[in-house]
C-alpha cells in the first residue's frame, strides 16, 4: 500500500519517518519527481533499485538540504563553490570526489570513488530534506526506462503499491532531470538539461566538455532507450499523418502543444506530462514537431531522441 501524503507538517515528519525507517518516499523536486530513500543505508537504496527494475549498476544523485551535508558527501573545491553560488538550490547536479569515510552506501555511488550531489529548489524538496537531516538518494520516480513523473499522478502510474508513500505537491517546473556536470577533471557535460552550458561556461569562465558523443556510455541517463514511452515516437515531423497523436510546437494544430509561444522554458516543463498523456491514448505513434535546438531545446531534444530510440 503507497501512502498518499500531503504538504500538511505532519505528513512532511511522516515521511522523514519512513525515509529513517528505510523505506521509500517519492517527491517532488522541480526537474521531476524524485523515488527517495536515505542515501546512507544499504538496504533501503537497494529497496530503490528493486522498485524501479533498475540495473543495479546506475550510480543514483543524493539530495541534500545544505552546503554542510554536501561537503560532508564530497571532496569540495573552488569550481564547485562558484557552482553551487550561482546555481543551488537548483536543477543542477555536480559530479564530485567522493569524501573518505562519507555517510553514503556504495549502492548510491555504485562503488565508484565519486558521487553526483543536489540541493533541490522545490520548497517541498527542501522541507522534507530538512526535516530528515541526511542525504537522500533519488533517481526519477518512475519504473526503469519509462517516462520521467512531472506529477504524483504520473509516479503512481508505475510505481503504485511498489513503495511506501509519494508526496504530492504538484507539476514539477523544470520538467527535464537536472544537468549533470563532472568536476572530477575536466569541467564535463554529464548529461544537459535544465540550466544550459553556456550558462555554466559563463559562470566557470572555462571550457566546458562534452564527452556524449566521444565516450563510451558512462552514466545510465545516457542509455538510448531511457526516456520511453510505448508508442513510437516521429520526431521533426514536418506534417501530420492519419492516426497519429501530435504534439506540436509553436502556433499548429495539434492534440498537444509543447509551447504555442515556442518558449523553450513552457516547453521542458509540458515535454513529459505531453508525453504521458499522449502515450494514454492509446494510439500507436506519436509524431513530435521540430524543437529548435538551442538553449534549453538541446536537453528537450536529447530527450526526445531517446524516447524515440528504438529498444
Ligand atoms: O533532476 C534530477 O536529477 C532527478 C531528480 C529526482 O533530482 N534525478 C535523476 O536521477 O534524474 P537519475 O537516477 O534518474 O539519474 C541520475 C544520473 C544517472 O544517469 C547517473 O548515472 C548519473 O546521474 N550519476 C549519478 N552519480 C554519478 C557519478 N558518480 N558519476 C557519473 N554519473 C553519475
Ligand atoms: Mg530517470
Amino acid at each position: 500500500m503507497t501512502e498518499r501524503l500531503t504538504l500538511a507538517e505532519a505528513d512532511i515528519v511522516r515521511a522523514a519517518e519512513i525515509w529513517r525507517a528505510g523505506g521509500l518516499v517519492a517527491f517532488p523536486t522541480e526537474t521531476v519527481y524524485g523515488l527517495g530513500a536515505d542515501a546512507g543505508n544499504d538496504k533501503a537504496v537497494a529497496a530503490i533499485f528493486a522498485a524501479k527494475d533498475r540495473p543495479s549498476f546506475n550510480p543514483l544523485i543524493t539530495h541534500v538540504a545544505s552546503l554542510d551535508q554536501a561537503k560532508a558527501l564530497a571532496v569540495w573545491s573552488d569550481r564547485a563553490e562558484a557552482l553551487a553560488a550561482a546555481y543551488w538550490p537548483g536543477p543542477l547536479t555536480l559530479v564530485l570526489p567522493l569524501r573518505d569515510g562519507a555517510p553514503v552506501s556504495g549502492l548510491v555511488t555504485a562503488g565508484l570513488d565519486t558521487i553526483g550531489i543536489r540541493m533541490p529548489a522545490h520548497p517541498v524538496a527542501r522541507r522534507l530534506l530538512t526535516a530528515f537531516g541526511r542525504g537522500v538518494a533519488a533517481p526519477s520516480a518512475n519504473r526503469s526506462g519509462r517516462i520521467s513523473p512531472t506529477r504524483a499522478e504520473h509516479v503512481l502510474d508505475t510505481l503504485d503499491g511498489r513503495i511506501d508513500a509519494v508526496v504530492a505537491g504538484g507539476a514539477s517546473q523544470v520538467g527535464l532531470e537536472s544537468t549533470i556536470l563532472g568536476l572530477t577533471g575536466k569541467p564535463t557535460l554529464l548529461r544537459p538539461g535544465g540550466i544550459t552550458a553556456e550558462a555554466l561556461v559563463g559562470t566557470l569562465g572555462t571550457h566546458v566538455f562534452t564527452r556524449r558523443d566521444t565516450e563510451a556510455i558512462s552514466a545510465p541517463g545516457q542509455t538510448p532507450s531511457h526516456y520511453a514511452p510505448r508508442a513510437t515516437l516521429r520526431l521533426n515531423a514536418a506534417e501530420w499523418q492519419d492516426g497519429e497523436a501530435t504534439l506540436g510546437f509553436g502556433d499548429m494544430p495539434c492534440d498537444l502543444n509543447l509551447s504555442q509561444s515556442e518558449d523553450l522554458s513552457e516547453a521542458a516543463a509540458n515535454l513529459f506530462a505531453h508525453l504521458h498523456a499522449l502515450d494514454r491514448s492509446g494510439r500507436e505513434v506519436i509524431a513530435v514537431a521540430p524543437v529548435p535546438h538551442r538553449g534549453l531545446g538541446i536537453a528537450i531534444n536529447d530527450r526526445l531522441s531517446r524516447a524515440a530510440a528504438p529498444r
